[in-house]
């Protein structure tokens, strides 16, 4: 008999709304590579975000604004390839959907149709409206994103905690009635994330968003502890795989230069 259990039917968009209504918790972790996304897969998580988290934890840039449309199709292939049950949603880049709505249909066609995403997320709350009305209109699932928006970071002044909350409230349902699936809320205070929470029937993924959220998201280095650049309030580091990297590798180094890698078990005879 098999130690794995079967592999249970792929999530779908209707699924992540039945969570809610159920009261079942979304797990939800970024990927950008086969290697990860299969190893998220057997930890069971719901859902792979392909997030322009990547221009940092992945290219080394300060900010996510350089990552590009093609980079993004890039890493979905290679996160679509390792995803079984997980849904998998694209992040559409900056200024890949800001321009106008025809835009953000045509790019987020690209993600789905040639990069084989299942849906796409896009950033903003009354502001993008339309464009997420226009590509839910396509038949493209959308997830949302309100609170610190990453792609402002330069208008919003930093990555500061978001506490406006009538804006929030009110960016949250023009999401949710342009037809958003989900919605991400990032950095806001706990009690602002349980009040979207409450006024949307659509579910609330947090970061940095309090306890309430009917579901989180992290970034796969940070709470894996393998991006220690700095360390957000938000993140929790699950594990320190950094250190045991450093050292497995200090020790690979060692071996080397002792001549005792390769031994007898890593060579042909
Ligand atoms: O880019 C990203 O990884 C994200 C999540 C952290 C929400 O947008």
């Amino acid at each position: 008999m098999s130690a794995t259990p079967p592999v249970p039917r792929p999530m779908t968009v209707p699924d992540f709304r039945e969570a809610k209504v159920r009261g079942d918790k979304l797990a939800v972790v970024t990927a950008y590579d086969y290697t990860s996304a299969r190893l998220a897969e057997e930890a069971g998580v719901d859902c792979l975000l392909v997030g322009d988290s990547l221009g940092m934890v992945i290219q080394g840039h300060p900010t996510a604004l350089p990552v590009t449309l093609g980079q993004i199709a890039y890493h979905t292939k290679c996160v679509v390839r390792g995803a079984q049950r997980a849904l998998v949603v694209a992040d559409m880049p900056f200024l890949s959907y800001q321009v106008s709505p025809a835009q953000a249909v045509r790019n987020a066609g690209r993600l789905v149709k040639k990069a084989g995403a299942h849906a796409v997320k896009l950033e903003g709350g009354q502001r993008m409206a339309e464009a997420v009305r226009a590509v839910v209109n396509a038949g493209i699932p959308v997830m949302g994103h309100i609170g610190l928006t990453p792609q402002s970071v330069h208008l919003l002044g930093g990555f500061k905690v978001q506490r406006d909350t009538e804006q929030l409230l009110a960016d949250a349902r023009a999401v949710e009635q342009a037809g958003a699936f989900s919605l991400v809320v990032e950095s806001v205070p706990a009690e602002v994330g349980a009040r979207i929470t409450q006024a949307v029937a659509i579910p609330t993924i947090g970061i940095g968003a309090g306890p309430s959220c009917d579901g989180q998201v992290l970034v796969f280095h940070d709470l894996l502890g393998l991006f220690t650049d700095f360390k957000p309030k938000f993140v929790k580091r699950y594990a320190d795989l950094g250190s045991q990297v450093r050292s497995a590798l200090l020790e690979y180094c060692r071996e080397v230069r002792e001549g005792k890698f390769p031994g007898p078990e890593q060579s042909f005879r």
